[in-house]
Formats: structure tokens, sequence, C-alpha cells
């Protein structure tokens, strides 16, 4: 009998389906969980599909340019790969692999605090990935301040502040698959920061501080020689915080689902806050981002620049660096294809009018 060929992986949902079939439980619930009940985690994907799009004709669209500017520099697209944690759960190559797609594709990549690679060595591996680093900040500032100076050191370009994890959410998924005592002993930021044994959610929890305030945000801002961005606002009313503390953006996101449940979703989340300050800083989002379209319709809304999460790790789980950089590579077609066909052929030229609430009933999966 020949081999049957394996089938072609056209879109993320296909990779989404491969990496399930390649992971093992443990590390699936991990990355595929939510909180609770996950009714966030769905309604990501679907708040996207509730919209829809209102094409211009006649335009010309020939020459297409996704070119966004982001923190004052003109970048190729608008994709950044979101800080994700434990990438060597995922794949043997972690953190690497994903630097590698990032510089293949033009990516901003956010390495996680919790990553399974030191922020030294994933700039020695790829020096040329474009990266940022995402901070969790611990109760001992001087641990957080190293960490912050070491990745100005190391070719971090920005910093993103994690504000919506003072305590973990309750994630099922991973309770029931038992992952949380299996999170690697590979977190060489716990180890500097004094944890002792395996990484786990509870031991994490003991050292970031519940108590981090805008006053803590608005020091590390002045402090730091780094823009800073936070990630996790869903309210407009902290977006203007967000603003008065000195910050230079803000990444609109309810952690894909990951932390309090039943809160709105960053496509919905979005309009208000961009509205409210999207002249004064950049207004990113993140969460159930899927398909090209949703890329067009989240930077009509306002946001600069969006955050791919769950699917960049699909794509590193069915084939490492060349599999993470093919998902974006796809988002990118797709989004080509979209501004063509949306009759917008500059992305940045996207606004409101592009977009209008959908008549056709919710799509959830
Ligand atoms: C995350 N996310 C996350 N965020 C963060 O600021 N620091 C982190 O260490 C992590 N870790 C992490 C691990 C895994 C497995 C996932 C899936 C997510 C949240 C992430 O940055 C982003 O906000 C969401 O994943 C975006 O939603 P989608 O694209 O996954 O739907």
């Amino acid at each position: 009998m020949p081999h049957a060929l394996p089938p072609r992986l056209v879109s993320l949902a296909d990779y989404e389906r491969a990496a399930s079939e390649v992971l093992d439980p443990g590390a699936l619930s991990y990355i595929a969980g939510g909180a609770t009940d996950e009714v966030t985690l769905q309604d990501n994907v679907a708040a996207w599909r509730r919209l829809a799009l209102r094409p211009r004709i006649l335009v010309g669209v020939g020459r297409r340019d996704p070119s966004v500017e982001l923190l004052g520099v003109r970048r190729p697209h608008p994709l950044l790969i979101a800080p994700m944690a434990f990438q060597g759960l995922v794949h043997g190559d972690g953190e690497i692999a994903t630097a590698r797609a990032a510089a293949a594709s033009s990516t901003i990549m956010c390495l996680s605090t919790l990553a399974t690679t030191s922020p030294e060595a994933l700039a020695e591996a790829v020096p040329d990935a474009p990266r940022w680093f995402q901070l969790y900040v611990f109760a001992d500032r001087g641990v957080s301040r190293d960490l912050v100076a070491r990745a100005v050191e190391h070719g971090y370009e920005a910093l993103v502040v994690t504000v919506d994890l003072p305590v973990f959410g309750l994630r099922e998924r991973e309770l029931r698959s038992g992952v949380g005592s299996a999170h690697a002993e590979r977190v060489p930021i716990a180890a500097a920061a004094g944890a002792s044994g395996a990484m786990t959610a509870a031991g994490f929890a003991e050292l970031v501080d519940p108590d981090l305030r805008w006053s803590d945000i608005e020091q590390f801002a002045a402090e730091s020689s780094l823009p800073v961005l936070v990630k996790g606002i869903l309210t407009a009313e902290d977006a203007r915080r967000a603003v008065a503390h000195g910050v230079s953006g803000v990444i609109v996101s309810n952690h894909g689902g990951r932390q309090l449940d039943t809160v709105l979703s960053g496509a919905d989340a979005l309009p208000a806050i961009a509205d409210a300050v999207g002249d004064q800083l950049d207004v990113l989002v993140d969460g159930g981002i899927r398909r090209g379209t949703d890329v067009v319709k989240a930077l009509a809304l306002g946001a600069r620049a969006v955050l791919i999460g769950r699917p960049v790790l699909w794509g590193l789980a069915v084939d490492g660096a060349p599999g993470a950089q093919r998902v974006i590579e796809t988002l990118l077609t797709e989004l080509d294809n979209a501004l063509a066909l949306a009759g917008s052929p500059q992305a940045s030229s996207l606004d409101a009018t592009f977009v209008t609430p959908a008549p056709w009933p919710d799509q959830r999966r």
C-alpha cells in the first residue's frame, strides 16, 4: 500500500487540527485551554465573525501595501507573535524556532518572561529576529529591573508589561490534564528569580506581584529606555489611565481567554479603546485572530497591529520553525487577498467604514 500523502495544511484551522494530533494531551490542554467555562475563549474567535466587511470597488488594487507604523517605526506588515510561555513544551527548539519564523517573515516576536529560552540565548541564536520582551512584574522589583536591563542589552525593542495576571486564571483543562505540574524546569528567568525546583503555575504565582499598580507602570515607563506597552487592557477608562501614566501603547487583550472568563473579546473591546486613546498612543489587539479578514477588521476598528497567539504554536507543533513561518505567511497571504478584495490596498488606510455588525447568526465553532 503506498503511503497516503500528508494532507495539505491550507488554513490556520488545518494547523490547529494537525497540532492536536501531534501534541501530547497535557501540552494540548495548556495551549488550547481557557479559564473556567471558556466563554471568552470561544467568543474571541466568534466576535471577529460577527463583523461583516463593507468592501469598496474600482479603487485600483494592483499595488498593495500591508505596512503599518508601529511605535513610530514603519513595519512591513501588522502581525506580531504574541508572548507565550513554555514553548519548549510544544517543540524541542521552543522559542528559538519561533524566533527563526519571526526573522524569516519580518515579524516581531514577543519573548515571554516564562520562556524556556533566556533573552540572551534567543538573541544570540537568532540575532536578526525583531523582538520585544514581555514582562511579568515580580514582587522582587530588583529581579524585574534586572530582566529589563538584560532585554535592553540584547536588542529587544520594546517592553510589553502584562497587567491582566495579578493571579492565575482558573484553567480547568490544565487541572484535569495535570499539565500544571509538568511545566519545564527549563525556565531560566525563574531561576534568576530564586524559584526552586520546577516552575509550576503555583510557583510562578508566588513570584508575580498581585499588588502591581499604575504608579509602578509609570515608573517602568520613566526608567526604561525602551517604549513600554501594557498588555491586557479591556476598557476605555484603563486605556486613558495608560495614557496618563506615560506608556507608548496598549494591547487590547483578554490573554487568549485564559484569565477572567466572560470578559469582552478583543474585537468587542477594541472600538471604544481606539476611539478614546487611538490618537495618543498605539493600540494593538489580540485574541482569536485566525484569518486575514480578521486582521483587516482589527485595523479598520483602530488597531495599529495585531498579535497572533495559538496559531503560531500550532505551526511550531506541526513542523518547528518552518511550520510557524508558514502559519504567519498564510495569514499574510490572506491579508493581501483581503486588502485587494475589500478595496483598501493600503493596510494603514482602513477605517471603521469598512466594517459593520454582521446580519448573520453567531458563528461559533
Ligand atoms: C499565552 N499568553 C501569554 N501572555 C503573556 O503576556 N505572557 C505569557 O507568558 C503568555 N503565555 C501564554 C501561553 C499560551 C500557551 C497561550 C495560548 C497564551 C497570551 C497571549 O500572549 C495572547 O494574549 C493570546 O494567546 C492571544 O489569543 P490567541 O491568538 O491565542 O487566540
